[in-house]
């Protein structure tokens, strides 16, 4: 009797020696996360598809190995995702204003059409694993967090859970909800402000410009006709150099110090006046939020910390869940729009009235 209670004791004290254990190494990964949104969970997957994150960053591992431009690319998905409309993989739809098929496209919001294949392709060995459980919109969530942190960045777990949207990205909705790089920062305070966040938000997401390209017409208006006198001159003139006149087609990075590094040296570029759009440059200069810079430019921790918050927060904007939406079958069609979803449906009905 006594030894089978020792062992019990034993056995208990082993298991929480054990949680103990694990929840140490969950606690270094985010620090403190803003509060999650009603549907949304920690373990969404855990059951359902266990091996859905080990898979999609060992993949994305080999995709960046490859070309380490694709990280920005994907990155920057999750962010015109969420903001527009809400992350409901309603960017990812064909017709959507930036969406895969570019058709209706708006050229200086044209994001990257490797990443909408990466994303499927993700999608496709995900569902491969686990059958069509994982929405669109939580693997893009997924691949952005994964491009921070095999670039340089935090790590940190992303609340699951997010269903995809029926309805596509309009034009309208697109340019109501992206601000333009010539925005100034009151601008896009006052923006950001209608989605909940504070200059420190602002200040932290505007962060990911630490790695990625950017195409001159995103901000040529700051060197033709006249040049803006905000911008460092040597930095003015190589930036000239790239793109020879206002309508240039070729790109350049928006870290000069480490384009693919995912670290706080965009903050560095600000505060030598280094920033490539107006609406990364003018954040140094109001003076709202200016001291926020500094503070990311002296201490990347400080900046992992506060960007790790701020893209929790924008990766639960609006999102759909629980009987909402739907889980795409293609990222890039909703399922009833689905060829091959419908053909599968028609077949499974012409068996049923044979039977
Ligand atoms: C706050 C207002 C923002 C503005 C005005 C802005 C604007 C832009 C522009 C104009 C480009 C270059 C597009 C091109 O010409 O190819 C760009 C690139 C990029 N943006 Fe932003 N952005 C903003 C916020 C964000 C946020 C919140 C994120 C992510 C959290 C983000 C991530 C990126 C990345 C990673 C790239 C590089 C993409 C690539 O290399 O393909 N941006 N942004
Ligand atoms: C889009 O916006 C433009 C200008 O603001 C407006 O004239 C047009 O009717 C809108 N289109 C739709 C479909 O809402
Ligand atoms: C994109 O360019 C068009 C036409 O030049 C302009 O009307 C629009 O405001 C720009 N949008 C952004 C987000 O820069
Ligand atoms: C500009 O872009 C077009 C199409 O994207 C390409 O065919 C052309 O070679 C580019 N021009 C220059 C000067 O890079
Ligand atoms: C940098 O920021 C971290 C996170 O907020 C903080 O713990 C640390 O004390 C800061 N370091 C310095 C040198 O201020
Ligand atoms: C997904 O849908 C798009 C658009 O209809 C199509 O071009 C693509 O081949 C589909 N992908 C797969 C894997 O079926």
């Amino acid at each position: 009797m006594a030894s089978r209670f020792n062992s019990l004791t034993s056995l208990l004290s082993l298991i929480s020696c054990l949680f103990l254990f694990l929840s140490y190494f969950h606690g270094t990964k985010a620090q403190s996360t803003p509060p999650i949104v009603k549907g949304l969970s920690w373990s969404f997957y855990d059951s359902s598809c266990p091996k859905l994150e080990s898979i999609v960053r060992k993949q994305l591992q080999k995709v960046f190995k490859d070309d380490i431009g694709q990280a920005a690319g994907l990155l920057r998905l999750h962010f015109h995702d969420c903001f527009v409309q809400g992350c409901d993989g309603s960017v990812l739809l064909d017709g959507s204003a930036s969406g895969p098929s570019e058709k209706q496209a708006i050229p200086n919001l044209t994001l990257r059409l490797e990443a909408f294949k990466i994303i499927d392709d993700l999608r496709r060995r995900v569902h491969k694993d686990c059958g069509r459980v994982v929405s669109c919109s939580d693997i893009t969530a997924l691949a952005a967090r994964d491009a921070v942190y095999l670039t340089g960045g935090p790590d940190y777990d992303v609340p699951l859970g997010r269903r995809d949207g029926l309805s596509f990205a309009t034009q309208n909705a697109t340019l109501a909800n992206l601000v333009p790089p010539s925005a100034s920062a009151n601008t896009i305070l006052t923006s950001l402000a209608t989605k909940n966040f504070d200059a420190t938000d602002v200040v932290a997401l505007s962060g990911a410009h630490t790695i990625g390209i950017s195409h001159c017409t995103s901000f040529t208006d700051r060197l033709y006709p006249n040049q803006d006198p905000t911008m460092d001159k040597t930095f003015a003139n190589n930036l000239k150099n790239v793109c020879p006149t206002k309508d240039s087609n070729s790109t350049t990075v928006t870290d000069i110090r480490s384009p693919n590094k995912f670290d706080n040296k965009y903050y560095v570029d600000l505060m030598n006046r280094q920033g490539l759009f107006t609406s990364d440059q003018d954040l140094y200069t109001n003076s709202r939020t200016r001291g926020i810079i500094t503070s990311f430019a002296v201490n990347e921790t400080l900046f992992f910390e506060r960007f790790v918050i701020a893209m929790i927060k924008m990766g639960q904007l609006n999102v759909l869940t629980g009987t909402t939406g739907e889980i795409r079958a293609n990222c890039s069609v909703r399922n009833s729009d689905n060829s091959f979803l419908s053909s599968v449906v028609e077949e499974e009905l012409t068996v049923l009235s044979q039977l």
